[in-house]
């Protein structure tokens, strides 16, 4: 068999946990490859909203396994919170949950490191959620980290002594305070006695012994594609490889046994933290989506910043991706519109029409180029099939499909696990 890959194609949070929890039934593992607890995937159904972080949204789906890859860094505290929150639905978190021994370490030193980094950019703060990822994939790169396999080997905490020195050392240069560590490392070590008694694998031989006797895997991406540390709007951007090369490294996966692709999208857009986002609406409609699509931030609960949808954008985010089926989440917020806007090139300073993406997008004035069409202006709630759509929702979507060349074979009416619109 080979892996699908379900991943978001803007800034993130384009409903990927609800569409992991509504296509996990047709899977026998779900695998997170990249990120941390920056991600917040909301979920909804039978009357339940929960957000996961760091487990992968196909927990609340029996008889699956749910993977946290090599790709991913962990945070001991979070995840020990995540699974006790889950303790209520009556999870066997003993039978269905399984950790790479490779997985990179959170340390409460990699959070401070992040604030103290943030402060020391001012006004060109990235925006990041704190949550020590930036530092933690830092350590990774730079073969300094702690990996999940350490916390059960006898010099663990000598081996945390001495990275614990190093970020020390680099937190006295920004005189940052450190007065809430010995409180953090409390936690953080009464965190890893629980995590020692979890399923800790070599999740790559799961995966691929998985898919070597016919059974079916999915990868959830976290963040978006425009966050990718190499094509994302650097330095604006997070730091793993969110896109689908992502999800190989991620879990030790041969690209040739990638197969579908499904790029997740808001039938608008929006981006949470600093950086360029050319299609923002500073305007009471922005207000407006931001109000109807309930846009604050599941992790931070910051406003989310929104604007219209960007096919440049989309464009390119499909191509390094290679999207092989599309899904347009959200519909249901751009109900209130008379006239919805799709932006479809970029106007540059020097008078060029461009519809790719440059290098230095944020640097530079961009002017979007928009078509208008008209909007279907009525609510979606009694539309349980492709053939109950309104016509101006049909040709919205129809049209996107046509700019973006991949078929959108879902789209997303609300929140609800049952608002889900096969085509
Ligand atoms: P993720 O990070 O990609 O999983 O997305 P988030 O959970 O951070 O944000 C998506 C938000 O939109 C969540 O609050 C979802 O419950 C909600 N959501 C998902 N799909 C839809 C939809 O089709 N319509 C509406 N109105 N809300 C949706
Ligand atoms: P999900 O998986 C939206 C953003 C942050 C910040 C930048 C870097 O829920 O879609 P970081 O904490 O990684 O150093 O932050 O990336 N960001 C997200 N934005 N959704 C996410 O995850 C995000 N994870 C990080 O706001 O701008
Ligand atoms: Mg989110």
């Amino acid at each position: 068999m080979k892996m699908d890959v379900l991943l978001g194609l803007q800034w993130g949070d384009e409903g990927k946990g609800k569409v992991v929890d509504f296509l996990a039934p047709k899977y026998d593992i779900v695998a997170r490859f990249q990120g941390g607890p920056n991600a917040g995937h909301t979920l909804e159904f039978d009357g339940i909203k929960h957000v996961l972080h760091q487990i992968p949204s196909g927990i609340f789906r029996e008889k699956l396994k749910n993977i946290i890859g090599n790709g991913v860094v962990l945070d001991p505290v979070v995840l020990k919170k995540e699974i006790e929150g889950l303790k209520k639905f009556n999870i066997k978190i003993s039978e269905n949950l399984f950790v790479s021994k490779k997985a990179t370490i959170i340390l409460p030193t990699h959070k401070l490191l992040d604030a103290a980094y943030e402060k020391s950019k001012g006004d060109k703060k990235i925006g990041s959620t704190l949550k020590g990822i930036g530092p933690t994939y830092q350590d990774k790169i730079g073969r300094v980290a702690i990996r999940v396999g350490d916390i059960l080997s006898p010099d663990f905490k000598e081996k945390y002594q001495a990275l614990l020195e190093r970020h020390l050392s680099i937190l006295n240069y920004y005189s940052h305070d450190v007065g809430e560590l010995p409180e953090l490392e409390k936690a953080f070590f009464n965190a890893v006695e629980f995590f020692k008694q979890l399923n800790l694998v070599e999740t790559e031989y799961e995966v691929n012994e998985a898919l070597d006797s016919g059974k079916k895997v999915l990868a959830e991406g976290a963040q978006g594609s425009l966050l990718d540390i190499d094509f994302g709007s650097y330095p604006f951007v997070t730091s793993s490889n969110t896109m689908t090369s992502g999800a190989c490294s991620g879990l030790g996966v041969a690209p040739m046994r990638i197969g579908d692709v499904f790029g997740i999208f808001k039938a608008y857009c929006t981006r949470v933290g600093s950086g360029p986002f050319p299609t923002e609406l500073f305007d009471s409609t922005g207000e407006e989506m931001r109000r109807e699509g309930n846009e604050f931030g599941s992790t931070t609960g910051r406003p989310r910043r929104c604007g219209w949808i960007d096919l440049p954008a989309l464009k390119y985010s499909i191509m390094i991706n290679g999207v092989t089926q599309l899904f347009m989440m959200k519909a249901d917020v751009l109900n209130i519109f008379k006239e919805i806007k799709i932006c479809t090139h970029y106007l540059l300073e020097d008078g060029s029409k461009v519809d790719k993406l440059s290098f230095d997008l944020g640097e530079k004035e961009v002017t979007p180029v928009y078509i208008t069409m008209k909007g279907w202006d009525q609510s979606l709630s009694h539309v349980s099939s492709y053939d109950e759509f309104p016509e101006e929702l049909r040709q919205y979507t129809e049209y996107l499909e046509r700019e973006l060349g991949v078929p959108i074979s879902m789209v997303s009416v609300g929140p609800d696990r049952k608002q889900t619109i096969l085509k």
